[in-house]
């Protein structure tokens, strides 16, 4: 069967059809390249020896997407196309409501009028309320998104369900990613923001290869264990696996159906620095700074309904998590860009 795969050349995307290919998938992809590089597409092929068909270009484009479905048997769709960065969604967004509702419009209605209806979307953690008890099950509260990128990840899920409400063929999964980390095993693949990372890990990597003088960590008075924030990491090679595991529930069953995909445990930002000083044998030197607005002291997932129904836990431990993140780190110090200016 094939898979189109949209934002496939991404950080999750790529390790996704590097798992599908293993699995015996067909893989087609759309992408724009507005977050990625083309090369993440030739390592999964040259670490798969398989071909990858794919198509430069906006999700949002509806004759393309009826050329890619005319000239592929597709059987099920991954979609990972979209903004993800969360100040620049309050800085923008218009340009998040945009692209990320409308390339998921457009492309259910292209699936609608080739009649394909099974969907995986990727939602996000962000959805839950902040005022959930810990760990977060599936039927936890949802909304009260505190930025645009929430709303679009929340708004999506809305337009999803409420299609599968409407007409009894469509198959959906929501799945709802916690901290995705960490890179393929080979060091081949790996996650490769633009400028200054938001994020926890991409920034610990640069400190560590002496790209960034050092990592502020977001305040350390939270009602942790250790007074940073908590949150479930989870390795992406586990998160890609648990997309497979989707593809094999969607084409099997109707209906919307949300997925946590987490490991259930959550880490501080401390536990992290350490953990990853301590397997990688290199430093990391840090301060800690005021909270960073809209962070919560504590995210980690329940995520037994994706064990029970979609087969599927995570395998990989932090200490590959950390070593993954830097093997693949070392070995691309500028990422898939050989330019030194970032
Ligand atoms: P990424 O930016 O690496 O990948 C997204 C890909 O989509 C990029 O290759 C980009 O070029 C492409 N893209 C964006 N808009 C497009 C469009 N209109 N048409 C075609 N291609 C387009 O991000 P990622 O970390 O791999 O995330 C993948 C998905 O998972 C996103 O939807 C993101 O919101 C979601 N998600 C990510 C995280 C995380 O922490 N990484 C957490 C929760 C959810
Ligand atoms: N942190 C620091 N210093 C940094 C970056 C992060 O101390 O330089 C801390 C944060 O305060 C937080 C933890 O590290 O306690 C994790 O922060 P991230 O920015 O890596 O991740 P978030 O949990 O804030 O958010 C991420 C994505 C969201 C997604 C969410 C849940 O950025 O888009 O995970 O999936 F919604």
């Amino acid at each position: 069967m094939n898979i189109l795969v949209t934002g496939g050349a991404g950080y999750i995307g790529s390790h996704t059809c590097l798992e599908l290919l293993e699995s015996g998938y067909g893989v087609v992809v759309i992408d724009n390249l507005c977050n990625s590089n083309p090369k993440s597409l030739e390592r999964v092929e040259a670490l798969t020896g398989k071909k990858i068909t794919f198509y430069e270009g906006d999700v949002r484009d509806e004759a393309l997407l009826q050329r890619i479905f005319a000239e592929n048997q597709i059987g099920c769709c991954i979609h990972f196309a979209g903004l993800k960065a969360v100040g620049e969604s309050v800085a923008q967004p218009w340009r998040y409501y945009d692209n990320n509702l409308n390339s998921t419009l457009v492309l259910t209605k292209v699936m609608q009028q080739v009649g394909m209806k099974n969907l995986i979307f990727s939602s996000s953690a962000t959805v839950y309320s902040a005022d959930n008890e810990m760990p977060l099950s599936e039927t936890a509260k949802t909304g009260n998104c505190t930025n645009p990128y929430g709303w679009t990840k929340y708004m999506t899920e809305q337009i999803l369900s409420g299609m599968c409400t409407a007409e009894k063929d469509w198959s959906v999964c929501l799945l709802r990613y916690f901290n995705p980390i960490g890179a393929h095993k080979s060091g081949l693949i790996g996650e490769d923001p633009r400028g200054i990372p938001n994020n926890l890990m991409p920034y610990i990597t640069q400190v560590a290869i002496g790209r960034r003088e050092q990592l502020s960590v977001y305040g350390n008075d939270y009602d942790t264990p250790d007074g940073t924030g908590v949150r479930d990491y989870i390795h992406v090679v586990d998160l890609a696996k648990g997309h497979v595991a989707a593809v094999k529930y969607t084409t099997q069953h109707t209906g919307c159906e949300v997925f946590n995909l987490g490991t259930g445990v959550g880490y501080s930002v401390l536990d992290m620095v350490n953990t990853f000083q301590e397997i990688n044998n290199v430093a990391v030197p840090y301060q800690i700074v005021d909270r960073r607005p809209g962070d919560i002291a504590t995210c980690y997932a329940n995520p037994a309904k994706s064990a029970a129904l979609l087969g599927w836990k995570t395998q990989e431990t932090l200490a590959d998590m950390c070593r993954d993140a830097w093997n693949w780190q070392s070995k691309n110090p500028h990422g898939y860009s050989e330019d030194s200016q970032s």
